[in-house]
């Protein structure tokens, strides 16, 4: 399920551009990813927000509404494109012109998981470098499963997730 349209097309493409993807599962995207996002831009032209599409994680969310929810969040900023790939993240950057890899660091539990995926990532492409941002300190405790559970359980979630995230999660588990 490859995304069939890459998101800037080389016609379009400015090679002056620096533009990285952000890639995860975002079932469902909370403030720390929105963090992340946010502090990328200062760093990037553009950031492609890329769904990973992985056959072992079972979401929530079906693909189209966690693309909606990723856009509903950003509707309006032309540096932010979401995409969407089932293949290897480093194949869908150069797809797209994209020269980085963006991961968030929480705490030094992920820091094992994340040193094996960006070592993995450069033996299979030597020119996508991992970039590396610690997450904000409000946002280290958070994730896309803990909220979910939290939610599950009606537990109050305001200000982990954007509202129209939250009024997401409140449907499914009516
Ligand atoms: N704020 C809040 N939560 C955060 C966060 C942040 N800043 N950063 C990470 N998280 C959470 C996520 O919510 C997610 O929570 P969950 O496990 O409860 O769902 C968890 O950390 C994992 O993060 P995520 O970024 O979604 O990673 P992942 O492990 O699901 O996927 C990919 C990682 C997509 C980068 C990896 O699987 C991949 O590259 N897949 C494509 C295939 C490929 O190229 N493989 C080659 C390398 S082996």
């Amino acid at each position: 399920m490859h995304d069939p349209h890459p998101l800037f097309p080389a016609a379009d493409w400015d090679p002056s551009l620096r533009i990285a993807l952000y890639p995860g599962t975002f079932d469902p995207i909370t403030n720390g990813h929105i963090d992340i996002i946010e502090r990328g831009l200062t760093l990037f032209d553009r950031i492609i927000v890329t769904i990973a599409i992985n056959v072992q994680k079972e979401p929530l969310f079906s693909l189209e509404e966690r693309i909606a929810m990723i856009e509903a969040c950003f509707s309006g900023n032309r540096r932010i494109t979401v995409g969407y790939t089932d293949g290897l993240i480093v194949d869908y950057a150069l797809g797209n012109k994209a020269r980085a890899i963006i991961r968030g660091l929480r705490a030094v539990s992920d820091f094992d998981y994340e040193f094996q995926l960006a070592l993995m990532n450069r033996r299979l492409e030597r020119s996508v470098e991992t970039v590396f941002l610690m997450t904000a300190f409000r946002w280290i405790y958070i994730s896309s499963s803990n909220i979910k559970n939290a939610a599950r359980c009606r537990g109050k979630i305001t200000g982990l997730v954007p509202e129209h995230v939250e009024r997401a999660l409140q449907e499914k588990f009516a």
